[in-house]
């Protein structure tokens, strides 16, 4: 079993690894195995990480007792012209989130959308989203911390969480 994690915020430098993470989310499948280029070139993607950190980006960052990152979940503002898969409106935030495979199901998951959605509800927004494909066993863990099914779409639910 891997060693313990600590979560620290996201900062700028951070979105080489936010990219790697984007790739791991879109290939949750098994056998996925989209290359690298293939996603983060596609616009549907890389607008989860194009340019970031902006001022209205949020994130946080698991890492090994080695300091080498190993999770992260963030939230971007994404606009009505490019909105993510799971876009609810200009005043939410939409999540995302990926864990490198040797870490999964250690619990790094649920600590990073804790800190993430406390992180949200700080910062005063009533509402955050996501988008899951059916399927993934992901659904699980958002609907423990809270998320709810709002929109299905084709293949995908957008999910809510309420934060007051
Ligand atoms: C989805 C993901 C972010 C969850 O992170 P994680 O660190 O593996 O999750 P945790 O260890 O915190 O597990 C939380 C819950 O998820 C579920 N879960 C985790 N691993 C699971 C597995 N292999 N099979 C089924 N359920 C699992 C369990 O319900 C678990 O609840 P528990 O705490 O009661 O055991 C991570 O597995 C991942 O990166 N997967 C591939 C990419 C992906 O699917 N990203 C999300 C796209 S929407």
């Amino acid at each position: 079993m891997p060693a313990s994690f600590r979560v620290r915020p996201a900062v700028q430098a951070d979105g080489a690894f936010l990219g790697d993470m984007v790739v791991d989310a879109a290939n949750w499948r098994a056998g996925d195995g989209r290359p690298k280029h293939q996603v983060v070139t596609g616009s549907e993607h890389s607008r989860y990480v194009a340019g970031w950190m902006r001022p209205s980006d949020a994130g946080f960052i698991a890492e090994d007792p080695h300091g080498a990152p190993v999770g992260a979940a963030w939230y971007r503002m994404l606009p009505r012209a490019e909105p993510g898969f799971g876009y609810l409106g200009t005043g939410v935030p939409e999540l995302i989130i990926g864990v490198r495979p040797l870490w999964r199901a250690h619990g790094v998951g649920r600590a990073l959308l804790q800190e993430l959605c406390d992180h949200a509800r700080a910062k005063g927004y009533g509402r955050i989203s996501l988008s899951v494909e059916r399927g993934n066993f992901a659904a699980t863990l958002y609907r423990s911390e809270g998320f709810a099914v709002v929109e299905a779409g084709h293949g995908r639910d957008t999910m809510v969480k309420r934060l007051r």
